[in-house]
């Protein structure tokens, strides 16, 4: 396994370029099964998790040309509407081909994702908003087998605000027959951006962005081109990753009415943060500040940067208070962290951050793709060689995250077999 080598205690400088939302692609690849013909995708990232669902997208009978930042899904060879074990633990999101499957060929059998480092994560509400539209569902050998003639539409009531629940209702929804509802939908810009391709599918589609989602169904969808937005949370790392390790970066491709509750904070740590034509430019050099967070689903502050922005707590001037709300179990960070001389004290679902006058490099284990991001962070900022083991999950979400820190200053290279 891979692993990354940091040498730390550089300022960043320079500018690095966002590329495409992973969790945005993601949803998109699986909306191409619900047409018949070849769909094209533009600006998708190069990531572990693009080439498992082209993978897996190969396996239902669609063959996939995937060279990011295009992508192709040809029309089917024979579908075999399943989502098999090993690709599914590879890959949660594979959960996603559930409702295009049911809704466009009446059958789906897609393993059941199971529990992962971050939490237990059920997908009680897709398949509860499922059989609203009319599938009928069980649960055979870890499988969820879903089948139906056609969905009718439903008004969809969440429990909670789920994205990828939400995102499998709406491609669901999209091919029913009639008029459907979510209500308590996530309002995450990636529901916004799967809306917009099933609008150009043929799809009507409103609401989006809003908690209350409208989804006129139709017989048939078209295939589609769509050029993937750009990704808030890797943006978001990189403008942590400047401010934590000090200096200077223009950000280019940021959409920052999307990171508004992370550019509130930032401000508010003493980040300098500035909209600079189509980019953004992030700047820091005097003490950071500590700043209560709380996570929440959008548009508020978002889990997928809490860890990095805990590296930022750790180095700034007092006790900051992090709540996670989002997942039970997201601070598998924090041990890995405090072996690089952090102060934090967890208790239940809040860290006490307590600023510290610098970082000191050791090697350490990513757990999760967020939390590699933030081992990264910590790497940045600590004197010495900090180590990171177990880039595969690095790997996931970020593309070409040495060459981008490479690109602003930073001294961070992978080293091949370097892991256990
Ligand atoms: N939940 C349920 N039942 C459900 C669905 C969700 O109880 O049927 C709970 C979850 O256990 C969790 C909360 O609801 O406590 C929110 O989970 P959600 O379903 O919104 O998360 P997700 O759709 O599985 C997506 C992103 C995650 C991101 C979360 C929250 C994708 C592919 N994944 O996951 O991204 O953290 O939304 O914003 O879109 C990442 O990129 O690192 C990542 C983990």
């Amino acid at each position: 396994m891979d692993a990354i080598r940091i040498v730390g205690g550089r300022r960043l400088a320079g500018r690095v370029r966002v590329s495409g939302a992973k969790n945005a692609a993601l949803p998109i690849l699986c909306a191409t099964l619900l047409s018949e013909g070849e769909s094209h995708l533009r600006n998708v990232p190069r990531l572990q998790d693009i080439e498992t669902t082209a993978a897996l997208l190969h396996t239902l009978g669609r063959p996939v040309d995937c060279k990011p930042p295009e992508v192709t899904v040809f029309a089917p060879t024979t579908i075999h509407p399943e989502a098999p074990y090993d690709l599914v633990t590879k890959m949660r999101a594979s959960v996603l081909v559930l409702g295009p499957l049911v809704a466009r060929y009446g059958r789906a059998r897609v393993s059941l994702p199971g529990g992962c480092q971050i939490g237990t994560r059920p997908i009680d509400q897709h398949l509860k908003g499922l059989e609203a539209l009319g599938a009928t569902i069980a649960i055979e050998h870890g499988y969820v087998v879903a089948s139906a003639k056609r969905l009718r539409g439903a008004e969809l009531v969440l429990d909670m605000a789920t994205v990828t629940g939400t995102e499998n209702l709406m491609m669901a929804a999209a091919l029913a027959q009639g008029r459907s509802h979510i209500v308590n939908a996530a309002r995450e810009p990636e529901v916004v951006e799967l809306a917009r391709v099933l609008n150009k599918m043929g799809a009507k589609v409103s609401g989006a962005g809003t908690g209350v989602i409208q989804i006129e169904g139709a017989a048939e969808l078209a295939p589609f081109d769509h050029a993937i937005v750009s990704d808030r949370i890797e943006a978001g790392t990189y403008m942590v990753a400047v401010a934590a390790a000090g200096g200077e970066a223009l950000l280019e491709g940021v959409p920052v009415e999307d990171l508004e509750a992370l550019i509130a904070k930032l401000r508010a740590a003493r980040v300098v943060v500035e909209p600079d034509g189509t980019g953004v430019r992030v700047a820091r050099d005097g003490r950071l500040h500590s700043v209560d967070v709380t996570t929440s689903p959008h548009p508020g502050f978002p889990t997928d940067m809490q860890a990095q922005f805990m590296v930022l707590m750790c180095l700034a001037d007092k006790t900051a208070r992090m709540s996670e709300t989002v997942f039970e179990n997201r601070f598998m960070h924090v041990p890995e962290l405090g072996r690089m001389g952090a102060d934090i004290e967890v208790s239940g679902h809040t860290a006490f951050v307590k600023g510290v006058s610098g970082l000191s490099a050791a090697n350490v284990m990513a757990t999760d793709l967020r939390a590699s991001a933030s081992l990264v962070i910590a790497g940045l900022v600590a004197e010495g060689e900090t180590l990171v083991s177990r880039v595969y999950h690095l790997d996931r979400g970020y593309e070409a995250m040495e060459e981008k820190l490479g690109a602003l200053g930073a001294n961070v290279v992978r080293v091949r077999g370097g892991s256990v």
